[in-house]
């Protein structure tokens, strides 16, 4: 059986983090962006927040306009977010929940719970030709109506797998992970694209990219900091390599 490809998506938001500090035009994440490509990722993620606290709208337009690989726009599901999104027409559209006391993304897109308000996004994001991604948690209900709503994509949120590792909580972490090895299956079953994020770093991507559903993994805040100590480049291409490390492991789960 032939190795899907795994894809890098590298998430610059925090480039831009670092740039708003100062109210400034430093560091550029379009720069970051473009750096990126060149040594080896597969494709751009950021998310335009309602607050604009790092990505702002110039930012996209700028990244659709100037990096050669394909853009995914991460966005909470408002009508604001699907006027810019349209106009903007990016490769892909990963729509999260947003809290704006939130540090980050802290969990999934309740996919069961707003089925009725979601069921239109999709659909009008599907009309425009954007492939829709949602992110998820790894519950087979959620995953089930990811289906429903006909999104071809999902992405598993995979932060509270990595928090539990970090903070040395092996129990949590083995039950989050089975959720994660059993979640990838189903969607595929269901015939939904897997991609996962959030909280990866070199050994949780590598373990993670053991898994032969999974096609594509965005990653942002880890390979952001790495880059202080090694630069960007060599940030994405050792993140890069330690994919193709799990990756070459995946027989184990096929
Ligand atoms: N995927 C999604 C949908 C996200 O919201 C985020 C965080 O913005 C990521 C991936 C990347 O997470 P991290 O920055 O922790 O690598």
């Amino acid at each position: 059986m032939s190795i899907p490809p795994l894809r890098l998506g590298v998430n610059v938001d925090h480039v831009a983090t670092l740039r708003n500090a100062r109210a400034g035009t430093t560091p550029d994440p379009v720069r970051a962006a473009l750096l990126a490509i060149e040594a080896g990722a597969d494709g751009i993620t950021a998310h335009l927040r309602e607050d604009r606290r790092h990505i702002r709208d110039d930012d996209m337009a700028r990244l659709k306009r100037e990096i050669s690989k394909p853009l995914n726009f991460e966005m909470a599901a408002t009508a604001d977010m699907l006027r810019i999104s349209l106009a903007t027409k990016p490769h892909a559209v990963c729509l999260v929940p947003e809290r704006r006391e939130e540090l980050t993304t802290e969990g999934g897109l309740d996919v069961v719970g707003q089925h009725n308000a979601l069921a239109p996004f999709v659909a009008r994001l599907n009309d425009a030709g954007i492939r829709v991604s949602l992110f998820i948690s790894a519950d087979p209900s959620q995953i089930e109506m990811a289906a429903k709503l006909k999104a071809p994509v999902i992405e598993i949120h995979t932060g509270a797998w990595c928090d539990a590792l970090v903070d040395g909580k092996t129990e949590k972490a083995s039950t989050e992970w089975q959720r994660i090895v059993d979640g990838a299956k189903l969607a595929q079953s269901a015939g939904l694209e897997v991609h996962a994020g959030h909280g990866l770093d070199y050994k949780t991507a590598q373990i993670i990219a053991a898994l032969p559903q999974i096609v594509e993994l965005n990653i942002g805040y880890f390979t952001i900091g790495e880059a202080l100590f090694v630069g960007l480049a060599q940030s994405v291409r050792d993140m890069r390599a330690a994919m193709d490390r799990g990756r070459k492991t995946l027989q184990v789960y096929l």
